[in-house]
């Protein structure tokens, strides 16, 4: 009966979509209309949980969703003055992510699609990132170039139509967000990782010699595995002699030399496939220094930028609502076969 229903489902413009995000210790949810006006946006977050862990526990973030999800989307319903009768499509994502974390979003998704019949709509985390600058400005058409920098992808991504992406260059190892995070752990600092090192750059300088990673050659490829053990390889060098190294100082210039070719490189593809705007996405982009390093190349450079509110750079509902509602438009939607999956394609 659902499969059935599925090609009868009537599309309106200003539709209500919820997002519903459980892909790592976020669960996020939000209604969104049209695509690009926030109603709610709730997020409830398992992180203190794994802190003493030094990082996810995926046990641990499953179990918390679990508990989380009802009370998410009640909260979500209750501040936009909607009931779950209102809403025109339930948007979840689907990967990447871990595995026992999604599948919690997803079997909460498509209980809720087949007991009101509204289509379940499959959202890739990573387009979801995207998705964000639809919502950070309301006017934002592409073709525009995104910075996709979170904790599982960094690439650049020519994004030429609502629906037509072209990755121009990704990291060939670790994500940016993955260094900052192993960083972090090198140096001491509290899980999550990112927003601790760059508390701590603030109070240093970009003294400590480590690998400037190609700068002016491997196209919009990156790497940050090479980089990462620089940082090991200071931090234990100068233990071993006894020397002094400000920890500060090594947070300082593993910032620069993570973010700085980011930035650069984002700005290079504008120039070459004559975009005129950058929109940041996904967690790293809720780095001060990265904000603003893009803004000032780009205001150089006559480029527009789009940069999201910080909490619409790491993982919230509203971001899955935004690019669930594209796919709604076009008609994406899933049965009840729908799967989890831990990795997805980063178009
Ligand atoms: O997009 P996100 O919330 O989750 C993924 O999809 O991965 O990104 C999380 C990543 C983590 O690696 C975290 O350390 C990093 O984003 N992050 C930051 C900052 N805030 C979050 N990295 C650098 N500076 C920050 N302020
Ligand atoms: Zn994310």
């Amino acid at each position: 009966m659902y499969q059935e229903s599925i090609k009868n489902f009537t599309i309106k413009d200003d539709a209500l979509i919820m997002g519903i995000e459980t892909s790592c210790d976020e669960t996020a949810v939000s209604i969104v209309k049209g695509g690009r006006e926030v109603l709610s946006d709730v997020i409830i977050s398992s992180a203190t949980e794994h802190a003493k862990f030094g990082g996810v526990v995926p046990e641990i973030a499953s179990r918390a969703h679990t508990t989380a999800i009802y009370q998410a989307t009640e909260r979500a319903l209750k501040e936009a003055g909607k009931t779950l009768e209102d809403i025109d499509g339930f948007a979840v994502t689907y990967g990447a992510g871990l595995l026992g974390a999604l599948l919690v979003g997803v079997s909460y998704a498509k209980t809720l699609a087949y007991s009101l019949n509204k289509p379940l709509i499959p959202v890739s985390h990573i387009r979801g990132h995207m998705a964000a600058s639809y919502i950070a400005d309301k006017s934002l058409q592409p073709p525009f170039i995104a910075l996709l920098t979170s904790g599982g992808h960094t690439a650049i991504i020519a994004v030429k139509s609502y629906y037509e992406l072209e990755v121009l260059g990704s990291t060939l190892d670790d994500a940016v967000g993955e260094a900052f995070d192993k960083v972090a752990r090198v140096l001491g600092l509290s899980y999550p990782g990112g927003p601790s090192v760059e508390r701590l750059a603030k109070e240093g300088k970009n003294t400590v010699k480590l690998p400037k990673m190609f700068k002016g050659q491997g196209g919009y490829n990156f790497s940050y595995s090479g980089l990462k053990t620089a940082v090991i390889n200071a931090v234990h060098n100068a233990e071993q002699k006894d020397e002094p190294l400000l920890k500060a100082d090594v947070a300082k210039s593993f910032q620069s030399a993570a973010l700085d070719i980011l930035a650069d490189k984002a700005i290079e593809a504008c120039l070459q496939f004559n975009f005129n705007t950058v929109a940041l996405c996904g967690g790293v982009a809720a780095n001060g220094y990265l904000r603003e390093r893009v803004n000032n190349l780009a205001s150089q450079k006559g480029i527009k930028t789009v940069i999201p509110e910080k909490r619409y750079c790491t993982d919230n509902g509203c971001m899955i609502a935004a690019e669930g509602y594209l796919q709604y438009k076009a008609g994406n939607f899933a049965d009840l076969s729908l799967n989890a999956s831990a990795n997805v394609p980063l178009k």
